[in-house]
């Protein structure tokens, strides 16, 4: 856990970069000194708001993809509903209001001697595992961290040169088989499971995408015996704990935690999903 000190600052969109499927890359510029994202986790999120007066009046929230210590940082979404459309559309120069970094519960960090981290992504739960990835293989830690990685076409995998750069062994799925194996993530994830489960070798799944696919890695983690942590992306309107709008059910001393104060990322044993 950490504790982190959330600040709101201005920031300007420097470059947007379209991929392919829709996805977008926003990269914005807040200041420098100090840096607000300079020392984000992965897991930990900004809200964003653009100025486009009332609609819609809330920010949106997005896991940081990427930030430096000179006040750079990007976020990668996809237009969903009116907010992302918004963002998407932004141009180079547009001001941008940030609240970060937000979030307590963020991934572990792997580590020479500890379990190999599985990354499970899928959609736009991509972010938080790039920057992961990025930060182990920075660490000279890349063979530690394994990319899972589905969506419905190849073109719904987005960043995987990236992690080839990296040097991060990828397991890849598509549902119309395009790339890798024909189905969901869940069925590279069950043959890794399976084989480190014959060889004895110690896992850790991080996850973070769409709730089914989360649903399903948290039984598969379960079932299997590894420790599994969920990058949940609960619907949030201030992301600092007072709308109270964010509650994720959770077993122990009380019924819910708040995804944006305690969270996003939960232990799966923990979340009282049924
Ligand atoms: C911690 C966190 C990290 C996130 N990281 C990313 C990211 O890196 N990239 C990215 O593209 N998105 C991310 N999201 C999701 C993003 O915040 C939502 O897609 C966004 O709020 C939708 O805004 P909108 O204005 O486009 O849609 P809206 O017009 O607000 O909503 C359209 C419809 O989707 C529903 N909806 C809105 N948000 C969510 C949600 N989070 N889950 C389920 N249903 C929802 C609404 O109820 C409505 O029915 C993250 C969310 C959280 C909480
Ligand atoms: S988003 Fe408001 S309490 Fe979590």
């Amino acid at each position: 856990m950490v504790t982190p000190s959330p600040s709101q600052f201005r920031a300007r969109v420097v470059d947007t970069r379209a991929l392919v499927g829709g996805y977008f890359v926003l990269s914005m510029e807040g200041p420098a000194q100090p840096a607000p994202l300079a020392a984000v986790i992965p897991g930990q999120f900004v809200m964003l708001r653009g100025e486009w007066g009332r609609d819609p009046i809330n920010p949106r929230a997005f896991s940081v993809l990427d930030s430096d210590g000179d006040g750079r940082f990007s976020v990668m979404l996809k237009a969903y509903g009116r907010g992302t459309a918004r963002l998407c559309a932004m141009r180079s120069g547009e001001p941008v209001t940030v609240t970060g970094p937000l979030g307590q519960g963020t991934f572990v960090s792997p580590s020479a001697h500890g379990p190999t981290q599985l990354l499970v992504a899928g959609g736009v739960g991509l972010p938080p595992l790039h920057l992961q990835a990025r930060r182990a293989a920075a660490a000279g830690l890349a063979s530690r961290v394994e990319l899972l990685y589905g969506g419905r076409d190849r073109d719904d995998l987005v960043l995987l040169t990236d992690f080839e750069g990296w040097g991060v062994r990828m397991h890849l799925a598509t549902e119309d088989g395009s790339l890798g194996d024909r189905g969901f993530v869940t069925v590279p994830l069950q043959r890794r499971l399976q084989a480190a489960a014959d060889a004895g070798e110690a896992l850790q799944i991080l996850a973070c995408g769409p709730t089914p696919m989360l649903r399903a890695v948290r039984a598969m983690g379960l079932r299997h015996h590894v420790p599994t942590f969920l990058c949940l992306e609960e619907e949030m309107a201030c992301g600092f704990g007072v709308c109270l709008g964010c509650a994720v059910p959770v077993y122990g001393d009380k019924p819910y935690e708040y995804c944006c104060t305690e969270g996003p990322v939960f232990e799966a044993r923990r979340v009282r999903w049924s």
